[in-house]
């Protein structure tokens, strides 16, 4: 069993409002193996934690990313849409999230855009947290980049479904590992990836029925926006698997 298994998807998103200091603090307290987030960049070029291109759906401000200055960014409420609870939380930036949770447990970071990923892998390197940080992205050339220029880099590439096709590339760029949506993964896509020696991460889990349908084909690797529930349900697998050795 791959020992990054729980992974808190933009943090505890089911619990706090996602991508936000609460909902990473959350996913810590539950135990995740890992927190997965979103890298994006403002207009000044710093790297923040947003996942949509634009703050409309997420705080109380509009506009894209890409287009609001850090401080414009740092004066938006991220908290108040999910309940008042969290109101006045801010949208954090890459480098405050590395250095308070580098050291504390794996971090999962999806590349949103080409501009953001060589500052994202430099602030990585240095801050020495290449082994605890897993690079991500649906772009396969900013993968690719990320594994030319940094050798000891863990990637993985985030993708609908799978095909030989993408194997044989994902082989090709020693890329080690493929996150298909769940409801695209079956056992014969299970074992084409494991014929190819691939590690394989689920994404779109959206409930419980579906993280116990990756667990009967073997996936234990997953982004979830309830980490507790697939602790809870891992440490039911582990009793049974030791039950049988009995
Ligand atoms: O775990 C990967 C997943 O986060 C990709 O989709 O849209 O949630 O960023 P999205
Ligand atoms: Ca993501």
């Amino acid at each position: 069993m791959n020992s990054i298994n729980v992974i808190a998807h933009r943090g505890a998103s089911a619990y706090a409002p996602e991508n936000t200091f609460p909902a990473f603090e959350l996913a810590y307290k539950m135990e995740s193996d890992a927190i997965e987030t979103d890298v994006r960049c403002t207009r000044d070029n710093i790297l923040v934690l947003i996942h949509d291109e634009t703050v409309d759906r997420t705080t109380n401000g509009t506009g894209k990313v890409s287009e609001l200055t850090i401080e414009e960014i740092n004066n938006l409420d991220a908290g108040s849409w999910f309940s008042s609870e969290f109101a006045g939380i801010r949208i954090p930036t890459l480098g405050e999230f590395l250095v308070y949770f580098g050291d504390k447990l794996h971090l999962v970071l999806e590349i949103k855009e080409r501009r953001a990923f060589a500052g994202t892998l430099n602030m990585v390197r240095v801050l020495n947290l290449l082994n605890n940080v897993t690079f991500t992205s649906f772009d396969i050339e900013i993968i690719k980049r990320i594994r030319q220029i940094e050798p000891k880099a863990r990637v993985g590439l985030l993708t609908k479904e799978v095909d030989e096709t993408l194997l044989r590339v994902l082989k090709t760029f020693r890329i080690e590992q493929v996150c298909p949506k769940a409801e695209f993964i079956s056992l014969d896509i299970v074992n084409l990836i494991k014929k190819f020696r691939i590690d394989i991460r689920a994404w779109g889990v959206e409930d419980e029925d579906a993280m116990v349908r990756l667990l009967e084909l073997g996936i234990y690797s997953m982004t979830v926006n309830f980490p507790d529930k697939l602790r809870e349900l891992l440490s039911g697998y582990k009793m049974k698997s030791l039950s049988k050795k009995v």
